[in-house]
């Protein structure tokens, strides 16, 4: 049932506010205003590394929560792909936690590397939206993203609760190492329960993305940019846009964007800008800038004081609400998303199942 909606991925994405709002309701007290996470999440003190697995969307989801337990908990994550990990066989320290995620947790590369991790790693937790799943059976602790079902082909509600998810378990990292005081801790919780209502304001932005994918559709490829945080969520935005519009799309650290992809930049080729006004905003606003000198056209996706500074050059803005920047990650998924789906659909495709992928992937 799309209730309403053209297709799965359009009210999947339009689910967020509530499923994210659910998840938190499961891991925070009732006033929100403390952890509750579940017995036998470790001890984040004792914990001396943690490696984070998984394939495709999952995988950006770990690649963000690198930035966040290294950030806010000071502990050292290591992330990997499951494929690769697997068969790289790497040597495991015994102060490692492993950590799996997973929406239908089925995936085969991701189970067999969890399966490695038995009896090398002190621990193993996995974050999934199915509890009946392999990966969570095989875990020793299972923590459900309460998503729903999705069934849209290309993840999107799953990979913003898996965030949220991912994040409160930093949350909980940097409290457990003494590293994030009440003050912050409060601060944060409270942008993680507003999060569900700056959502809604965000879908705000719905008709102008949809206007912007139109001429989007006509590109032949199309660049994604961040920085920190914005770095993953760049590989998700590309990825999205690549499995169901079919337009070819590669994500670069910004600060990468000299060092080769700045050959490709011209007319014809967007490039999408992930960018917060946060404390590197300034090191991006001279990225646009070597993008518009060779002719590239920037979608700058920002929040009203970046679109202020990037000022008028750029070819379109898109403007959310202001978001603390460690949650900006969750927050900027969904013009991600938007952007993707509006381009798939102006270009006809097949949203719900796009051309040669399945949705949950359980041959190698
Ligand atoms: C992309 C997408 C895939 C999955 C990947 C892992 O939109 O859905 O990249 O994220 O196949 O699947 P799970 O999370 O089920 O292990």
């Amino acid at each position: 049932d799309k209730a309403g909606h053209r297709h799965f991925m359009a009210k999947e994405i339009a689910e967020q506010p509530s499923v994210i709002g659910a998840a938190l309701g499961h891991y925070l007290s009732s006033d929100g205003t403390c952890l509750t996470l579940p017995e036998g999440v470790p001890d984040f003190a004792k914990v001396e590394r943690l490696t984070l697995v998984a394939c495709g969307t999952a995988y950006y989801a770990c690649l963000t929560a690198k930035y966040w337990f290294e950030q806010l908990a000071r502990l050292p994550v290591e992330v990997d792909i499951a494929s690769e990990f697997r068969y790289r066989e790497p040597p495991v320290s015994p102060g490692t936690t492993a950590l799996f995620v997973s929406q239908s947790g089925e995936t085969a590369d991701t189970l067999a590397a969890l399966r490695y991790m038995q009896g090398r790693a002190a621990k193993i937790v996995s974050v999934v939206n199915v509890p009946e799943s392999s990966i969570a059976r095989e875990s020793d602790l299972a923590l459900s993203i309460h998503a729903g079902a999705e069934i849209g082909v290309a993840s999107t509600k799953a990979f913003t609760c898996q965030l949220t998810v991912l994040l409160l378990l930093a949350l909980k990292a940097a409290q457990d190492r003494g590293h994030v005081g009440a003050e912050r801790l409060a601060d944060l919780l409270s942008g993680l329960r507003a999060l569900p209502a700056t959502f809604n304001t965000a879908m705000e932005r719905n008709e102008q993305i949809r206007a912007i994918a139109r001429q989007l559709a006509t590109a032949p490829s199309a660049l994604f940019l961040g920085r920190g945080l914005m770095y993953p969520l760049a590989l998700e935005g590309a990825l999205k846009l690549k499995e169901i519009s079919y337009i070819h799309a590669e994500a670069y650290a910004s600060g990468e964007l000299k060092h080769g992809p700045i050959a490709l930049i011209d007319e014809t080729m967007p490039v999408v800008v992930m960018a917060p006004c946060d404390a590197l905003f300034d090191k991006t606003v001279s990225n646009m800038q070597e993008v518009m000198a060779r002719g590239g056209r920037i979608l700058l996706v920002s929040d009203a004081r970046g679109v202020t500074q990037a000022g008028d050059c750029v070819w379109q803005t898109i403007t959310l609400p202001d978001t603390d920047p460690i949650l900006a990650p969750i927050l900027y998924a969904l013009p991600a998303q938007l952007i993707a789906y509006h381009t798939a659909v102006a270009k006809g495709t097949d949203v719900d199942q796009p051309r040669n992928l399945a949705k949950s992937v359980t041959v190698e």
